[in-house]
């Protein structure tokens, strides 16, 4: 990290993921044996930091974890790469965010969270700090959220995951709205009301990077032999918001969110198997 790195402030989740590769997913109603269970740290609020961080800016993560032993489990990469960690609150008496999650052989995922602490980050505990750019999702209380957007007035983005119905002044406040393909669905007509620039996402076939009606982006997948896409739209998201407010052109910025994503798909869990800047610049300037 330079000493003009961007400071980004994520306001998120932090959960830790126990993660089970099988075969294939489970139908409703049918069990599943053979399994491989690991612990990751994941969260979208801290994957979303981590990735960020890793590709080059100074991070601040606001989030809320329990007093459990979980919570270090959760917090340990962000530690080692440096996230400022100070305004992780601890609550005590609830357990940290759990996600427990399948994976397949062909890397595909059903993730299914209990937040336990993760709802308990009040709006009373957040103070933004100086960033240039503040990144959002929805996996703690919207009333936080609203909060967190009026207490910061530059680069925001809201990555509208998981879904849920989002007040329309914080997509109208937004300058970067991200979504895959099931979220877009979910959102539809409300997309097109966003005054900022919003991202879609299509796993394996790229993203689009569109302003209104104007596609001012558009970018293939970055081809990898892909194992585990759980984060991958986290990196996404946090390569996108670093590049843009680095002043990359969309072109670029996309290029460089979907190789980012891309790499983060070729190991298992959401945080290890993310990418450092030069991971992705080998790529793309070869
Ligand atoms: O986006 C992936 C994340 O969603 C996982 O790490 C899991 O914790 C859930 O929050």
């Amino acid at each position: 990290m330079t000493a003009s790195a961007p400071h980004i402030v994520v306001v998120g989740s932090v959960n830790l993921d126990m993660t089970v590769r099988v075969r294939a997913l489970p139908r409703p109603g049918e069990t599943v044996t053979n399994g491989e269970l690991h612990c990751f740290p994941g969260g979208k609020g801290a994957n979303q930091a981590l990735a960020a961080r890793r590709l080059g800016a100074k991070v601040s993560l606001i989030a809320c974890v329990g007093d459990d032993t979980n919570a270090e489990a959760a917090l340990h990469l962000l530690k080692a790469d440096g996230v400022d960690l100070t305004q992780v609150t601890v609550d005590s008496g609830t357990p940290t965010g759990v996600a427990m999650i399948t994976v397949d052989d062909e890397a595909e995922n059903q993730i299914v969270v209990a937040p336990g602490a993760n709802r308990r980050l009040t709006p009373q505990r957040v103070a933004i700090p100086d960033a240039v750019a503040m990144i959002c999702q929805l996996e703690v209380p919207l009333d936080t959220l609203l909060e967190a957007a009026s207490q910061f007035s530059g680069f925001l983005c809201i990555n509208l995951a998981p879904v849920r119905d989002v007040p329309a002044e914080l997509i109208a406040r937004a300058d970067l709205i991200v979504v895959n393909e099931i979220e877009a669905a979910h959102y539809g007509e409300t997309l097109h009301r966003a005054a900022g620039m919003v991202a879609l996402t299509y796993g394996r076939r790229g993203a689009s990077l569109l302003q209104g009606a104007v596609t001012l982006a558009k970018r293939a997948a970055h081809t990898v032999n892909a194992v585990d896409t759980t984060g991958a739209g986290d990196t996404f998201t946090a390569a996108l918001v670093l590049a843009l407010v680095e002043g990359q052109a969309p072109e670029e910025a996309l290029a460089f969110a979907c190789t980012a994503a891309a790499l983060s798909a070729e190991r298992a869990g959401a945080q290890p198997s993310m990418p450092r800047r030069a991971d992705v610049l080998a790529i793309l300037e070869p």
